[in-house]
Formats: C-alpha cells, sequence, structure tokens
C-alpha cells in the first residue's frame, strides 16, 4: 500500500531490515520553513486551515525523509470542541481562561459532535495525505484524558501540575467525570481520524509521570486503557507516557501495538519490563541532539543494538527542541538509514 511501510511493519512486530525512525513534535520549530509560516498565521489558523496544516506535516518528511508524518495539529483541540477556551500565547504556551476548577466549571464541558467540530482534523488529514501521495504512512494522535485535564485545570502549562492534581485528590468524582467526557469525546475523534485516513494513533500522556503508580492507575491508565480497548480492531495504537517507566509491565499488558519510553530508562530494562512482544519506540535524550552529529550517529547505532532491530521504532525520548541544529537532526535520521545489523 505504502512505497515505505517499514513503520507499520514494525507495529506487526514483522522482522525488517532496519527499525523505522520518526521524530515526536517533527513538524515544527526547529525547522526554518515552519517559522516562515509561523510568522503569517497564528497558531489554531495552522491547525485549522488544511492547506497549512498538512503543509506543515510533510515539510520534515522533505527535508529528511522519515519513515512515518505526523499530522500538524495539537493536542488542546479536544478541550476546545468540549467547550473550553483555549489559546496558544507566544512565549508563554497554551492557556486557558476558564479553568476547570468545580461543578459549575464541569457543567459548561460537552462531549461534542467530533465530525462538526473537529471537521477541520479530517480535512486536514485527507490534504496531508494527498501531499504523501502513499510513499509513507501517517500518525494520528491525541492526548491522554489526564494530560489534557492537566491544561484544563491548571489553565497552562507547569512544572507540577499541582492545581490539577488538587483537583483530583479534593474532588474526585469531578475529576472522574471530567476524565470520562474527555476519554468518550477522545474515543469518537480518534475514530473519525482513522475514517479520514490516519494509518496508526498515539496517546501522548506527557504528564502521566507526575502522578505515583497508584495514581497513575487511578487517574491515567484506566482511560487510556479505554481509548486502547475502543480503538486497537481499527488501527494500531500507540501508548506514550512520559516518565511512565513505572508502569511499562502493566501497559505491555494491553493491546497497545507499542509502547513509547523517554530516555530514563535502559533499553534493555525496558524490554524486560515490557517483555518481548510489544514493539517499542524511543528513546534518546533529545537534549543529544546537541551533541555533534557523528556522536549522534554513534548513540544512534548504539540504541538499535540495545533495543534490538525489530520490534523496534527509533525516535526521540521526547519533543524535539526548538534550537536543535538542522544538521543534527539529519546525523539523527540518517544514522538509522545507515543502520546494519
Ligand atoms: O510534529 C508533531 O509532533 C505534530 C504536531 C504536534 C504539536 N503539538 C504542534 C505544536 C503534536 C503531536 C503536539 C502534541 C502536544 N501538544 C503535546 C504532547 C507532546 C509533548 O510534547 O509532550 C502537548 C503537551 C501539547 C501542548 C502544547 N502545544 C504545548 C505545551 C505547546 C507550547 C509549547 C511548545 O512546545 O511550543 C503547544 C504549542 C505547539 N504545538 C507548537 C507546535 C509546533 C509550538 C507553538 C507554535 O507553533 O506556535
Amino acid at each position: 500500500m505504502y512505497k515505505n511501510d517499514l513503520y507499520l511493519r514494525a507495529l506487526k512486530g514483522e522482522i525488517v531490515e532496519r527499525p523505522p525512525v520518526w521524530m515526536m513534535r517533527q513538524a515544527g520549530r526547529y525547522l526554518p520553513e515552519f517559522i516562515k509560516i509561523r510568522e503569517k498565521y497564528d497558531f489554531f489558523t495552522r491547525c485549522r486551515t488544511p492547506e497549512l496544516a498538512s503543509e506543515i506535516t510533510v515539510q520534515p518528511i522533505r527535508r529528511y525523509g522519515m519513515d512515518a508524518a505526523i499530522l500538524f495539529s495539537d493536542i488542546l483541540v479536544i478541550p476546545q470542541a468540549m467547550n473550553i477556551e483555549v489559546e496558544m500565547k507566544p512565549g508563554v504556551g497554551p492557556w486557558l481562561p476558564n479553568p476547570i476548577r468545580n461543578q459549575k466549571d464541569l457543567d459548561r464541558v460537552i462531549v461534542p459532535d467530533v465530525t462538526v467540530e473537529l471537521d477541520y482534523v479530517m480535512n486536514a488529514i485527507k490534504a496531508s495525505k494527498e501531499l504523501l501521495n502513499n510513499e509513507i504512512p501517517l500518525i494520528g494522535f491525541a492526548g491522554s484524558p489526564w494530560t489534557i485535564l492537566c491544561y484544563c485545570v491548571q489553565g497552562q502549562g507547569s512544572k507540577n501540575f499541582d492545581k490539577a492534581k488538587e483537583f483530583c485528590f479534593t474532588q474526585p468524582i469531578l475529576a472522574h467525570t471530567l476524565l470520562q467526557k474527555i476519554t468518550t469525546t477522545t474515543i469518537a475523534y480518534l475514530k473519525e481520524k482513522v475514517k479520514a485516513g490516519v494509518d496508526a494513533v498515539q496517546i501522548f500522556d506527557s504528564w502521566g509521570g507526575m502522578l505515583s503508580p497508584a495514581d497513575y492507575q487511578e487517574f491515567s491508565w484506566q482511560y487510556i486503557n479505554q481509548i486502547i480497548e475502543a480503538l486497537k480492531d481499527e488501527v494500531p495504537v500507540i501508548a506514550f507516557g512520559k516518565g511512565c517507566w513505572f508502569a511499562l509491565e502493566e501497559m505491555a499488558n494491553s493491546k497497545a501495538a507499542a509502547l513509547g519510553v523517554d530516555w530514563t530508562i535502559k533499553p534493555q530494562i525496558a524490554r524486560k519490563l515490557a517483555g518481548n512482544k510489544i514493539t517499542l519506540q524511543g528513546n534518546m535524550d533529545p537534549s543529544r541532539l546537541l551533541s555533534p552529529p557523528s556522536q549522534i550517529k554513534k548513540i544512534v547505532t548504539e540504541m538499535i543494538r540495545s533495543f534490538g532491530k525489530d520490534k523496534y521504532i527509533v525516535n526521540l525520548g521526547h519533543g524535539i527542541l526548538p534550537n536543535i541544529p538542522l544538521e543534527n537532526a539529519k546525523a539523527f535520521i540518517d544514522a538509522v538509514k545507515e543502520f546494519e545489523a
């Protein structure tokens, strides 16, 4: 179906010549061609305009030839569709002027008709598929319900998401009601994305590692697992939990096709915890892309040998940083393409 289907084959656990590679947040701020578009259009205009979103989606592919594209969009389009205002403030990041803190706030949160409210995402997928021209697969994504709750309650990014945790620990019934509304919306949203043409979906639990193992189970994993169960027969699901190494064993017992791991765990330990049947994705420290290209190539080769070339997708342990030199990103991708078993 695709000229290059390495990524989908790795998700199925098939034997491959070399592992596939892509970078989390690859459609973004380290690219001069992205910055040029950013100068003209604000963030949500870029997300809502299929011509812009699809162009940004393929920019990194044109430059580096990754084995998969990820749709340019954001995890925060979900709260927007649920009637929670979200702004993207330059220099600040996400800004939610009316955070959810009590029953009254929660009452105005809706489970929307995603075919109406998020129609623009589906159009961006169709436009991206056209530009990709059956060369490589397209990844769709959503935030985990817990990570979305973090922004909805805190109202902005945070070092510890204290207000989000306080909400969960002091008003658990409200918290679970909100988490379930987000989960229900996310399932409908990802199903629509599959219909529109994405080949895999990744759940970003960027703030799962903020929780203790017991709280992670209660406030994050059970909802991610609901999403996996609802989608597993339609599309491969990749669960990425930043800082969630403590849950790898349990995550591996789910129906996820693959698990993302960050750089705070040794590949061998991740394999030991997750077992040998599930594909792993990761896990170079994103800051390591600041090392000289020759060093990057060594690290990548070593990483592939440690994870093993099969049931493995080369990636960073979290999103690429804005200040990464272009030739360093290239060294990362090229090292994988040059890999010989
Ligand atoms: O390349 C890709 O990965 C596809 C696009 C993508 C974006 N955001 C575009 C974006 C994806 C997959 C995301 C996911 C996302 N968004 C996450 C989960 C992944 C992670 O990094 O942990 C989170 C937590 C968000 C929320 C968010 N959106 C934040 C915290 C910010 C501001 C900080 C930042 O990274 O700049 C955004 C804005 C955002 N989303 C930008 C991009 C390219 C940068 C702002 C801009 O372009 O004006």
